[in-house]
């Protein structure tokens, strides 16, 4: 089938994404965050995101069918999120979907949230979207994965994730360390800026030479984080005033480091001169920096597609599933779940 109309529904953390594509192209993506809600839990509360999602998918998908220009019984098919992501969270954007696609007889394509962020390249019009195979780093609140991607509708495969907190949770709870609010990385990232990075070299988890054979491609940012706490419990048990822009970004470079570290040890391995990043942390100026410093020098090709996709989204995952519809796959079948830690 060529070009399908599909609507994408995106419920697996704090956004509500409704994204609608045809093919490859990019017709709307609406989102709505319940962030603000969680702000003072200092983290993504989920029950409060599954309440938030039930309140905000109707307007949501008024707003992306309006913005593309389109009537809702024009879709060709419904793509939706069934993981990895927040339960309950989960279940509101499937429940959803599957209401959708019955009301309007159209098929459903369930979509795995991490390669959906893959998928989130195609809808880059900034040129040809990568060929395969790809390593992407995904980075966000939620995940840490590196993957490679050798056929985005059929053959991807996970070389490692992180083995406690996310990367953005990591920035999250050093921000909270630093008395700075939440979310965090945005917030360490401005800090940072004023920082010197080589002020205090903080620990980059899982890089020993001990580790690389059993964690090569796997993250841990929870020994990070401790390093950074005791660090600034020193310098107030001394009565010292902390550097909170030295910490910062100290704390930054040492995620960046190993996050680039390993996805170019990555596609060396694997001899993939292409990298793709993904995820809300991509935000941050140092990895981006970094980035594009260590692939030019490893000559490694790096695409990073607008923020706005790499963040989570309704267009990602609307785009995978007409990517796997475009391949002839068949829908999936009615009964699929939200699964919480649905692998790759
Ligand atoms: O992908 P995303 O918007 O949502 C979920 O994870 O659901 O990512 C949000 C995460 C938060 O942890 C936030 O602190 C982090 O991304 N983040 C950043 C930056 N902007 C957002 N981390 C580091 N530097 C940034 N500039
Ligand atoms: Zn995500």
């Amino acid at each position: 089938r060529e070009n399908p109309l599909v609507l994408g529904i995106e419920t697996s953390c704090d956004e509500t994404g409704i994204g609608i594509v045809r093919g490859s192209q990019l017709l709307s993506n609406t989102i709505s965050s319940s962030m603000e809600q969680h702000a003072r839990y200092g983290g993504v509360v989920p029950e409060v995101a599954a309440r938030a999602h039930l309140e905000a998918l109707g307007p949501a998908l008024t707003a992306a069918v309006d913005e593309a220009g389109i009537a809702v019984s024009d879709i060709d098919a419904v793509a939706v999120t069934s993981g990895p992501g927040l339960s309950g969270a989960l279940m509101v954007g499937v429940g959803a979907a599957k209401a959708l696609a019955l009301s309007l007889g159209k098929p459903i394509y369930a979509v795995n949230h991490l390669v959906g962020h893959v998928g989130a390249d195609i809808l880059d019009d900034r040129g040809e979207p990568f060929e395969y195979p790809t390593i992407a780093l995904l980075v966000s609140g939620g995940h840490t994965s590196l993957l490679l991607v050798r056929d985005l509708t059929s053959d991807v495969e996970l070389l490692g994730e992180t083995i406690d907190d996310a990367a953005g949770e990591a920035f999250d709870k050093v921000a909270r360390i630093l008395g700075l609010p939440y979310p965090g990385g945005p917030q360490i990232d401005k800090a940072a800026a004023e920082g010197d990075p080589t002020a205090i070299r903080f620990p980059r988890g899982l890089s020993l030479p001990k580790d690389m054979a059993k964690h090569r491609y796997d993250f841990s940012f929870s020994g990070l984080k401790t390093a950074v706490a005791r660090w600034v419990e020193q310098k107030q048990d001394a009565g010292e005033v902390v550097p909170v822009a030295d910490v910062a970004a100290s704390f930054r470079e040492a995620v960046a480091d190993v996050l680039l570290t390993k996805a170019v040890n990555a596609c060396n391995d694997y001899g993939v001169p292409r990298l793709l990043l993904g995820g809300g942390v991509v935000a941050n100026k140092r990895i981006r920096e970094l980035a594009v410093e260590r692939t030019d020098a490893a000559g490694i090709a790096l695409r990073i597609p607008p923020l706005s996709l790499c963040t989570d989204n309704g267009a990602m995952i609307a785009a995978l599933a007409a990517q796997r519809i475009m391949a002839g796959h068949e829908p999936s079948t009615l009964d699929f779940g939200a699964d919480s830690t649905l692998p790759v």
